[in-house]
C-alpha cells in the first residue's frame, strides 16, 4: 500500500535545483510559498499544519508556536542558511525533530564578500564612486580620496570557524596582512600555517586595524562589540560584520562612527533586519549591503541542493549530513 505523501513546506522560492529534488520525489507533496516576500507569520502557521518537513529561511522564526502549529508529523527543519539562530533548536530536539543547516557551501562566497568590503572600505570605493557619478571629478589631485594600505596591517578575526579561517587565509595570502584571532578554541595548525596569533578579544580589539566578525549569534555573542569595545578600537580601524547583526550594538556603532572614534565600518547584517539604525545611511565612512554575503549563483544553488537533500535523507531513513546540535 502506498503511504500518504509527506507534506514539505518551502517558505520562499529558492534556486530550482533544490525545488526539483523535492518535486521529483513521489513521496513528497511540495508546498512553496511563492509570493516574492517573507512568508507572513499567519500564513506560516497555517501552512505548516501537518508538515513532515519545513525548509525555512533565516528570515523565518521557527519557534514553539510554529512547532505546535505543525503538529506531530514534523520530522525535520532544514534551514536554508548556515546560521540557525532563527530556530529554537532545543525545542526541536525535545520533540525529536532534526534540525539541519548548510555549512561549507557558503564559505567562499561570504569570504569573497568580506574581502570586498575590506578593500572597498580601505580604498573608499563607494565614496569615490558617488563622487565621480555626481560630476565632482575635476582632474587628478594629490590628496583626492586617500585611503589606507592593507599590506602589513593587522586583521583581527573574531570567530575562527570555516569562514573566519578562509578570510584569514585570503587576507594573509592575498593582501599580505598579519593575522590575529579570537576563538574559544585554540588552533595551532592554523597559527603555524598563517603565523597567526591568538589573543583575548579585548587585546585584538585594541590592536587590529581591521576587525572582522565570524561568530554565530548566541546569548554569549550578543553585543560582543559594544560601546566599551568600540571605544578600545584604534581611531584608524575598520569594523566588518558579515555574521549576524546583533553581534554589534548598532546604536553604539553609529555613535562611534559619527564621532570618528573609528575610521569606518562595513555591514552586511543589521541588528533589526531589515531596519537600519537611524543615522547609519547618512554616514560616508560606512558600506552597507543587504545581507548578500552568500549571494552568488553558485552558493545559493548549493545551499538549495543541500537543504533539499537533508529532507530526502530523513525521508529515506538516513542521517542527514549537517545536523545542528543545541548550543551548550
Ligand atoms: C546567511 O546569513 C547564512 O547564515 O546562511
Ligand atoms: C560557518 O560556516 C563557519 O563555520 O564559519
Amino acid at each position: 500500500m502506498l503511504s500518504k505523501p509527506r507534506k514539505v513546506l518551502v517558505t520562499r522560492e529558492i534556486p530550482e535545483v533544490g525545488l526539483k529534488l523535492l518535486r521529483r520525489n513521489k513521496k513528497i507533496k511540495l508546498d512553496v510559498f511563492s509570493d516574492d516576500k517573507v512568508i507572513p507569520r499567519r500564513e506560516l502557521l497555517r501552512r505548516v499544519k501537518g508538515c513532515y518537513a519545513i525548509l525555512p529561511l533565516l528570515t523565518d522564526q521557527i519557534d514553539e508556536e510554529v512547532l505546535d502549529a505543525a503538529g506531530p508529523e514534523l520530522k525535520i527543519v532544514s534551514n536554508y542558511a548556515v546560521g540557525y539562530d532563527n530556530i529554537d533548536v532545543p525545542a526541536c530536539v525535545d520533540r525529536g525533530i532534526v534540525v539541519t543547516n548548510t555549512p561549507g557551501v557558503l564559505t567562499d562566497a561570504v569570504t569573497e564578500h568580506t574581502i570586498a568590503l575590506i578593500t572597498s572600505l580601505a580604498r573608499r570605493i563607494p565614496e569615490s564612486d558617488r563622487f565621480t557619478r555626481a560630476g565632482k571629478y575635476r582632474g587628478w589631485e594629490p590628496m583626492l580620496f586617500l585611503g589606507t594600505q592593507l599590506k602589513g596591517k593587522t586583521i583581527g578575526i573574531v570567530g575562527l570557524g570555516r569562514i573566519g579561517q578562509e578570510v584569514a587565509a585570503r587576507a594573509a595570502g592575498g593582501l599580505g596582512m598579519d593575522i590575529m584571532y579570537y576563538d574559544i578554541a585554540r588552533n595551532r595548525d592554523f597559527e603555524q600555517a598563517y603565523g597567526a596569533r591568538r589573543g583575548k578579544l579585548d587585546a585584538i580589539v585594541k590592536e587590529a586595524d581591521v576587525i572582522t566578525l565570524h561568530v554565530p549569534l548566541l546569548a554569549s555573542t550578543h553585543h560582543l562589540i559594544d560601546n566599551r569595545r568600540l571605544n578600545m578600537m584604534k581611531k584608524e580601524a575598520y569594523l566588518i560584520n558579515t555574521s549576524r547583526g546583533p553581534i554589534v550594538d548598532e546604536a553604539a556603532l553609529v555613535s562611534a562612527l559619527k564621532k570618528k572614534r573609528i575610521a569606518g565600518a562595513a555591514l552586511d547584517v543589521f541588528e533589526n533586519e531589515p531596519k537600519i539604525a537611524a543615522g547609519l545611511t547618512k554616514l560616508d565612512n560606512v558600506i552597507l549591503t543587504p545581507h548578500t554575503a552568500s549571494a552568488t549563483i553558485e552558493t545559493r544553488s548549493a545551499m538549495a541542493d543541500m537543504a533539499a537533500q537533508a529532507i530526502l535523507d530523513v525521508l529515506a531513513g538516513h542521517q542527514p549530513k549537517h545536523i545542528v546540535k543545541p548550543t551548550p
